[in-house]
């Protein structure tokens, strides 16, 4: 929606294995309701390990005169839990995948690119906000994956004689939903992760929440994060783009986050609070591999970037209520 709303020609590459087809109807609806004229969408549903796939849209994209120009990197799994399960379906996936994708871009002179990174590449062994020196200390066999294609990337830039634009962005937490109820997560199975847990037990689908622990070193005892609005989460990738265009060729990682710390209690408050409904809740021992504190320090974003974060925890909760109330089961069943 961001890209589309400025008047970006895109093409959507996705396997739909953990998503709905009908993500991109909405899309195409909500620009509607803003009478926002747009092109095609041209979507092709595929599985970016395949390089015979990833050859022919960036063919057919260059025999219709509409080369590439540049890729958003999203395509990959992202649970920490099933990793620790399966790591070669990850390193497969994540790693095989966007090798073959950046084989392509390689091939079609295609060197823009904008990739889904995650602060859980940082790992766990400090506390507090943390800058983008930091060690690459990943965990998790998702956090591996996460921190070797940043490697990869990188040699791509090294090899091509950093001629490459790259830009790392480090997810911290994104919740929330697009404001019109129309678009947002819907986990397949129990959620792992909090916001989606806590949107369950409010629909009543669970009888409460679990708190993974009340004494951890943080004011009230429970896991501080750095909850990102999705729409501004989006709004960095829009202006990464930008910056990569109209600047020289280069390899940045940058931290995509708010700079503001949350504990569990501050979300389950301000999330009653603003929905007015009910959220119970037990406290439960400290959840293997969490940290207490985890919060970006996003100044170099800030500074590199024509881009701030700008909506508060109460959007948040607001808006991820608004699509969980509106789609009590996703895309597939309004
Ligand atoms: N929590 C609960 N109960 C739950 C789920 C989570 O109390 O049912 C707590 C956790 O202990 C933590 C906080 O809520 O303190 C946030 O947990 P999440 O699982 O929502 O998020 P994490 O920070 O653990 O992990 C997220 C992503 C990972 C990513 C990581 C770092 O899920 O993919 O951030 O970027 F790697």
């Amino acid at each position: 929606v961001s890209l589309l709303e400025d008047g970006y020609k895109l093409i959507v590459i996705d396997s739909n294995i953990n998503s709905s087809p009908l993500a991109l109807v909405r899309v195409k609806e909500i620009l509607q309701n803003k009478n926002i004229a747009i092109e095609e969408i041209i979507f092709k549903n595929g599985d970016i390990r395949d390089v015979n796939f990833i050859n022919n849209v960036f063919k057919e994209a260059s025999l219709a005169n509409n080369p590439i120009t540049a890729v958003i990197h999203f395509a990959g799994l992202k649970s920490v839990f099933e990793s620790v399960k399966n790591p070669s379906l990850y390193w497969d996936v994540n790693v095989v995948g966007s090798l073959s994708l950046l084989k392509v871009m390689e091939y079609y002179d295609c060197t823009t690119i904008v990739f889904s990174s995650s602060a859980t590449i940082y790992g766990d062994d400090w506390s507090g906000s943390i800058v983008e020196s930091t060690g690459l200390e990943p965990k998790s066999p998702y956090g591996n994956t996460k921190a070797a294609i940043e490697k990869i990337l990188e040699d791509f830039f090294k090899i091509s004689g950093n001629n490459w634009r790259v830009a790392n962005l480090r997810y911290f937490n994104p919740i929330g939903a697009h404001p019109s109820g129309m678009l947002g997560e819907n986990p397949l199975g129990i959620p792992n992760n909090l916001f989606p847990y806590i949107c369950r037990v409010a629909k009543g689908e669970y009888k409460n929440l679990v708190i993974y622990g009340n004494d951890w070193p943080t004011e009230d005892g429970t896991g501080v994060r750095d909850y990102i609005h999705v729409m501004d989460l989006a709004a960095s990738h829009r202006a990464a783009l930008d910056y990569l265009f109209n600047n020289e060729p280069q390899f940045i990682s940058l931290n995509i986050g708010t700079g503001r710390g949350t504990s569990v209690i501050q979300l389950v408050d301000t999330f009653k609070r603003i929905n007015n409904c009910d959220l119970p809740y037990v406290i439960s021992k400290r959840r293997k591999g969490d940290v207490p504190t985890l919060i970006a320090n996003n100044q170099y974003a800030l500074s590199k970037l024509d881009w701030s974060p700008s909506k508060s925890i109460e959007d948040m909760c607001k808006d991820g209520w608004r699509w969980n109330l509106l789609n009590p089961k996703g895309f597939e069943n309004r």
